[in-house]
Order: structure tokens, then sequence, then C-alpha cells
């Protein structure tokens, strides 16, 4: 089973990385892994879970369709996402399934005494969308507030950085769900674009935001010094192809005469 100070290990390349850009101290990244550590091996000390509790992020399993869909029903969870309250524990069961075979869906959970709490996918796209992950995630009602959801996006976002070199990350979000909001923005989301009346919610039409993050290395990330040049280098290899068969203009370019 996966323990956090294994999880703390893979974040590290990650969280290393993001440090310089955002102009954090080392102090400042050591205090950030410290309380995570503490928070995570002593216990969490917020709301009713005063006892020690030890959160372990792990893979889906088949066996977890039970507390998944107990945690698709609550209150705060139908809220912020798009499932239907009348989903039933068996379409649960295959939808786990379904999940746990396709090596496209990548799903952690957030298990607590045995309890699984918390669940986040990640979808890889395919065909020239491979370069794309698309999330999802929930934190049950009684646990939400306390980490666990950022505990989950970083796990993804590792997977996507170091082990999948994805380059774009996206998720939708409601323009209302300030906490999910605030999480993604934490991760280096940002907000890309407002979709009017997207989903309907207990008789309301509301908005989505659509939220992406780059990946901080790649050469398309707008502040990356090789941006121009890779595009640059696009059209000089188009002119020259042009160039070599001229034939091959599109037939905007230059009126041909009608043939006798
Ligand atoms: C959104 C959700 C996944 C976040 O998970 P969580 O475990 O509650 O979040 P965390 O405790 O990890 O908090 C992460 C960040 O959210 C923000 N946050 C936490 N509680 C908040 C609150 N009450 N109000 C506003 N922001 C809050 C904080 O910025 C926090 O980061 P910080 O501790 O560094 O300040 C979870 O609340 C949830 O499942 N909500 C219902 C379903 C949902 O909305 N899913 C998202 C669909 S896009």
């Amino acid at each position: 089973m996966t323990r956090w100070p294994e999880i703390r290990q893979q974040f590290s390349p990650f969280l290393l990385k993001m440090a310089p850009r955002k102009g954090k101290s080392l102090l400042a990244l050591a205090a950030f892994l410290s309380s995570h550590r503490r928070q995570a091996q002593v216990g969490i000390q917020k709301g009713f879970l005063m006892s020690q509790k030890r959160i372990t992020i792990r893979t889906l399993r088949q066996t977890d369709a039970d507390d998944i869909h107990e945690i698709m029903h609550m209150p705060n969870v139908l809220w912020g996402t798009t499932v239907l309250p009348s989903k039933t524990v068996d379409a649960w069961r295959k939808t786990v399934e379904s999940w746990v075979i396709d090596e496209n869906w990548h799903v952690f959970v957030a298990e607590t005494n045995g309890k699984v709490v918390g669940i986040i996918s990640l979808t890889v796209g395919k065909g020239r969308e491979r370069h794309i992950g698309d999330i999802a995630m929930a934190v049950h009602d009684a646990y939400q507030g306390q980490g666990i959801g950022k505990m989950l996006m970083l796990t993804v976002i590792d997977l996507a950085d170091n082990w999948l070199n994805l380059v774009r990350l996206e998720l939708d979000v409601y323009a209302d769900n300030e906490r999910a909001i605030r999480l993604y923005q934490h991760c280096d989301f940002e907000i890309e674009g407002r979709k009017r009346c997207d989903t309907l919610r207990g008789g309301n039409y509301i908005d989505s935001y659509i939220m992406g993050r780059l990946h901080p290395q790649h050469p398309q990330h707008p502040q990356h010094p090789q941006h121009m040049q890779t595009h640059a280098g696009y059209a000089d290899a188009l002119t020259q192809v042009f160039q070599a068969h001229p034939d091959s203009k599109p037939e905007s370019a230059e009126p041909t005469e009608p043939q006798q």
C-alpha cells in the first residue's frame, strides 16, 4: 500500500520545479512539505477528525465502488458535479470496472480507516488530443476542506508532468464553486473561458468555467523562450515545401488560365 512518505517523494520533483517559478524560497518549500507531512502523518485535526488519521492515496480498485457511490450521493458532491442523484450502486460498479481496466483512465482514491473518502480521475485524450489530460474529482462531504482534495490533485499533476509528460491539463468547474476554483488556481490552473447555461442544477441552469494548465517546461508555454522559434521553424518548413513543389501552391494563390 502506498503511504505518505512514498507519495511525498513522488511529489518532490514537481514541487521543486514549482518553487523557483513562483519565487518561493527553499524555506517556504520546506514549510509546505513539513505542514503536509504533519497533516498526513499525525492526523487531520480539523472538524470532527480529532483523533489520529492516516490518509493513503492509492489507485482505484473494483472493491471501491460502494464507497464511491456514497461519495457521489453527498449533497455537496451532487451540487459540484454533473452526477445524477438517481445513479444506482450497480451502475457505479460498472463505471468503476470500466475505469479500472481502461489504460487511458488514471484514477486515484484517498482512503482512511479502510474507507474511500475522495476520488480523482485523469483521462488522457486520444489521437491528436493525446497530449491532454481531463480531470474530475470529488471528496466526501464529511472530509472536505481538510487538504484531501489538494493531495489528490498533486498526485495527478505529478503523474501528468513527470510520468505521462502531458502538455495540457483541463477541467470544467461551476462558476460558483469557489472552493474548487481556489484549489485549482493554487495548482496553477487558469480560467480560460465561461460556458453559459452549461448544466441544470436543482432547476437552474448554471455557468461553468473551463480551466487549463500547461506543463511548466513545455516549449508551447507562452513564457518559454523557444515558443516563437518553434512557430518560425514550422512556417519556414512549409515555405520550403511550396518553393520545392510549385504545383502544390494553394488554388487561391494565383489564378490560372483556363485550358483550351
Ligand atoms: C472541490 C473539492 C474536490 C476540494 O477538495 P477539498 O478536500 O475540500 O479541498 P482542500 O481541503 O484540499 O482545499 C484545497 C483548497 O481549497 C480552498 N478551500 C478549502 N476550503 C475552502 C472553503 N470553505 N472556501 C473556499 N476555499 C476553500 C483552499 O484554498 C485550499 O487550499 P489551502 O488549504 O492551501 O488554502 C471538494 O470540496 C469537493 O469534492 N466538493 C464537492 C464536489 C466538487 O465540487 N467537485 C469538483 C468538481 S469541478
